[in-house]
């Protein structure tokens, strides 16, 4: 049973929208996701075509998005005004020789909030709509986040800066309230129940510098994964890229993950991988090195070692080594020396203010990651990720 009542909240919003614009023109980035699609569609609802919804193809979105999503918002039983703005240039450009996490993402943030600046002056709307969910807010001010469509809760005043005035229908709501308003608005099922998608997209699990190179690879990585997990419902899975590269990690945590899994030590390799990733240590985002730990057996195959010890294994570690933000498992690999290491992510959440590791099969994932080497020849490892939220993020940035 909902703690929301639907109709009401609905009907109630869109009260307040059409009170709030009165007869302005407002502008809408749309992305396909829930968030964005039932924010729009409320407004819609309230100020009918003074409501402009542009999707930026921003070069981050998954392979065949930017068309699938047009179709599926500007057919009926939505039909919504959508106009896609093709930036890829524009955001390249933008996040070129950045490899800091938080960087690219204040770099996607301005490029984001110019290319609707531009559009709203040109267009004459006084109010950009935003479809900003609690979770968003109360992490973004809990410091655990950089949410890239919270403006005024980092100190942003957006009609000095941009030029419009902000609202956020849905940002008394948490996730599955969004979904479940969704459901009632009729919005197609690949909008309410898709999965979340970060505002810039590829962008931020493209660890280190978005080059092209990387996120075509990345691009391909992610159309496998999200192929073979669907079927187990994930509540998020995806993959991430990141430079290849590591050193052996230090011989104590090798000795704890033996442990822990009951193996002995030779059978197991530990490295710090050369990139860095996001955690939440005591309660605030942080960054920390990521453990990638490979158990073979006497063939050289990597082999499954089931979630209770992986689990055992990985709090033994983050429990020894709080400067672990990530523990990974080696799926599959190849002898290269020089390439890219792919992660492959799934986790279980309601709120995605915490969340779980999904335990998907290893057949599954070793299928998966073999598929990802065969389509992505500058891939030489393939990982899962074993951590949680807390210590971990959700994303792998
Ligand atoms: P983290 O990685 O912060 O993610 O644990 C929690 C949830 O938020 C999504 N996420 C974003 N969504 N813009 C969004 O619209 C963003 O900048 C952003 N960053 C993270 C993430 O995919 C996960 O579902």
């Amino acid at each position: 049973m909902s703690d929301l009542d639907v109709p009401a909240f609905v009907e109630g919003q869109i009260e307040a929208i059409r009170e709030a614009l009165g007869a302005e023109k407002a502008l809408i980035a749309v992305s396909g996701g829930v968030d964005s699609t039932v924010s729009a569609v409320l407004t819609h609802k309230a100020i009918g075509d003074n409501l402009l919804c542009v999707f930026i193809d921003d070069n981050f979105m998954r392979l065949g998005e930017p068309d699938m999503v047009k179709a599926m918002l500007s057919a009926p039983p939505l039909g919504l005004p959508v106009r896609v703005l093709d930036e890829r240039g524009r955001f390249m450009e933008a996040l070129e020789g950045l490899d800091d996490a938080e960087e690219k993402r204040k770099a996607f943030r301005d490029t984001f909030y110019q290319t609707l600046s531009d559009v709203a002056w040109a267009e004459g709307c006084g109010f950009l709509v935003q479809g900003t969910i609690r979770a968003d807010v109360e992490e973004t001010k809990g410091g655990i986040k950089t949410q890239h469509n919270i403006l005024e809760q980092i100190g942003i005043d957006p009609v000095e800066r941009f030029g419009f005035k902000v609202i956020e229908p849905i940002a008394s709501l948490y996730k599955y309230q969004v979904r479940e308003v969704a459901r009632f608005l009729s919005i197609p099922p690949e909008a309410s129940e898709r999965q979340p998608f970060p505002g810039p997209g590829l962008s931020v699990r493209v660890v280190g510098e978005v080059t092209a190179d990387k996120l075509d690879q990345l691009k391909a990585a992610t159309a496998v994964v999200e192929d073979a997990f669907r079927k187990e419902r994930p509540s998020q899975y995806f993959a991430a890229i990141m430079g290849g590269g590591s050193t052996e990690a230090p011989k104590i945590l090798r000795r704890e993950a033996a442990i822990a899994l009951g193996m002995e030590q030779q059978q197991l390799l530990a490295w710090y991988l050369s990139e860095k990733a996001t955690g939440v240590i005591d309660g605030k985002r942080t960054y920390g090195f990521v453990a990638a730990v490979e158990a073979k057996d006497a063939m050289g195959r990597p082999v499954n070692l089931g979630y209770e010890s992986l689990e055992k294994m990985r709090v033994a570690i983050q429990s020894n080594f709080p400067e672990v933000t990530r523990v990974l498992q080696l799926i599959a690999g190849r002898e290269d020396d020089e390439g890219y290491f792919v992660v492959m992510r799934a986790v279980e959440s309601e709120d995605f203010l915490t969340a779980t590791v999904s335990s998907i099969q290893w057949p599954i994932l070793e299928a998966a990651a073999k598929k990802i080497l065969s389509t992505c020849p500058k891939v030489i490892k393939v990982y899962y990720d074993l951590t949680p939220k807390p210590p971990a993020t959700v994303e792998f940035e």
